[in-house]
């Protein structure tokens, strides 16, 4: 099954489209992506915002058959989830990149019976869903502030001890402050980083929600 991971991302289908994170029309001067790639995203062309093969490779060999499993966002690291034999949750606003992604596990042989694709956005799926416990996470959904810190909160308390966060696109800065506080804060322990995309954490605490400002090392050195 690793040869076949590999090979999804030697592929790397062109399972996204358009803009998801807003639906509306954008204009040039709210954005700073150049006017080219605005059309682009307008127009639905498909593209692979996939995580990379390293931190698939990665979650393929740490994820064992069974595991409770959900991440944000929806692509490559879908299948991945799926070849690991993890009972998985995909949350993604987006029908017709669960369509795509469907298409292409038809068309490789991959089964997606194990996913379940939640068509939603996460700040609306995420604190309504039933909490149950989670062996592995992975935050890719939405990355304007504070969406990866929403995702983080609403699943840091299903995560057992011991379970594994991973966040992609690390080079976004509302993916950094994130990191930033999970790089400093006791309840985590950085396992792996994969270059300045995807970071990985064990999770080293029963609870990470029982704490008080002052209990977390995050930001300025507390008062003299
Ligand atoms: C960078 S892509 C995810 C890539 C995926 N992990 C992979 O390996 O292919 C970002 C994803 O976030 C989804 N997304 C956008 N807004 C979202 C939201 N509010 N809640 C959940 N997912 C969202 C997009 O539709 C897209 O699937």
């Amino acid at each position: 099954m690793r040869h076949i991971v590999d090979a999804i991302f030697n592929d790397s289908p062109r399972v996204h489209q358009g803009e998801t994170e807003t639906r509306r029309v954008i204009s040039p001067s709210e954005s700073i992506l150049p006017e080219a790639a605005l059309q682009s995203l307008a127009a639905g062309e498909p593209v692979c915002w996939g995580i990379a093969k390293e931190a698939g490779l990665f979650l393929y060999d740490a994820i064992k058959p069974g595991w409770r499993t959900l991440e944000t966002g929806a692509g490559l690291s879908t299948l991945v989830f799926a070849l690991a034999r993890a009972r998985h949750i995909a949350v993604t606003p987006n029908p017709g990149e669960v369509t795509a992604i469907k298409n292409y596990a038809a068309a490789k042989g991959i089964g997606l019976g194990s996913v379940r694709f939640v068509v939603a956005k996460s700040e609306e799926y995420l604190p309504r869903a039933k909490p149950t416990p989670l062996d592995c996470v992975l935050i890719d959904g939405k990355h304007a502030f504070p969406w990866p810190m929403l995702d983080w909160f609403y699943t840091a308390g299903r995560l057992r001890k011991g379970g594994l966060l991973a966040l992609d696109d690390l080079a976004l800065p509302a993916v950094d402050v994130l990191r930033r506080f999970l790089d400093g804060d006791e309840r985590w322990r950085a396992r792996e980083r994969f270059a300045d995309k995807t970071a990985v954490y064990v999770k080293t605490s029963d609870t990470v929600h029982d704490v008080a400002w002052h209990m977390q090392r995050f930001g300025p050195a507390a008062p003299a």
